[in-house]
């Protein structure tokens, strides 16, 4: 395997997505695969099936890149919220890496979407404050500052309505309470006009599943900052965690 074809894999609350990602390009080298995330999603579950992705990529013996829905200090998960709480204290690299046999290195999912946004998205070359938000099960945030990551930013835990926003405007909100474009996209407004008054940010850049529908709610959205759905859409999370896994090889190896 070549050094810049990465395994990236994006580990979500309902699904885990993988793809070999070029990271000189961003681009995916082949289709991403997906396999569920085990319910209840607990270390060892999601250990079995992130080893089953990585079987997926035809003898892929690389390093990997992970996102993971959760704060990610040195590897180990410091939260729960859209998985099994007995994944607080746990080594992701290390369960991960034990049950595929390669090295994994895993960051914040949100961050690893950011960090593909910036490079060669709808974030490439912005200066200023830069804000990108992931709508899935969660709420996930990743904030830049002239194009410098501060990790783990969690603003998709600031309280609306005396509620975690994230069960208030998530994208899952919409399904299990079966919202309109207009509801939710009411919604998704509140919480994109109260980031706004805390952060005051030069752009927002929304991902997940659902900036592919970004026409359908972009007429309720009255912030001052610019708001865009991710350019690489939903697969942002999968080639921002290879991007991550590739900045950790040039620090451990120089390459
Ligand atoms: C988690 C974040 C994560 C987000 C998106 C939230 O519930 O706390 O760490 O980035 O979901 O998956």
């Amino acid at each position: 395997m070549q050094e810049h074809k990465i395994l990236g894999i994006d580990v979500g609350a309902s699904g885990m997505k993988g793809a070999i990602v070029d990271v000189r390009t961003g681009k995916l080298v082949a289709d991403r695969q997906r396999v569920d995330t085990p319910k209840p999603a607990t270390p060892e579950a999601m250990a079995g099936a992130f080893a089953k992705l990585v079987e997926m990529h035809d003898g892929y013996k690389g390093a990997i890149g992970c996102g993971f829905p959760s704060v990610v200090k040195k590897g180990v998960s410091l939260t729960a919220s859209n998985i099994d709480k007995s994944w607080i204290g746990v080594n992701i690299e290390q369960i991960f890496s034990e049950a595929c046999g390669c090295p994994v290195f895993a960051t914040n999912d949100a961050d690893a979407a950011g960090i593909a946004e910036m490079k060669f998205g709808a974030g490439k070359d912005k200066k200023g404050t830069v804000l990108l938000i992931t709508l899935g099960s969660g709420i996930g945030t990743a904030l830049f500052l002239d194009g410098k990551l501060a990790p783990n930013t969690e603003f998709g835990h600031i309280l609306l309505h005396n509620m975690i926003a994230e069960r208030y405007a998530a994208s899952s909100v919409k399904e299990k309470e079966g919202l309109s474009w207009k509801e939710w996209g009411g919604r998704i407004n509140e919480y994109l006009c109260y980031i706004e008054r805390i952060l005051s940010p030069d752009l927002l850049i929304i991902g997940g599943g659902i900036s592919r529908d970004f026409e359908n709610y972009r007429r309720f959205i009255t912030t001052e900052a610019p708001v865009t759905p991710a350019q690489s859409l939903n697969a942002a999370g999968t080639v921002g965690a290879a991007l991550y896994a590739y900045k950790c090889l040039k620090k451990l190896q120089k390459i």
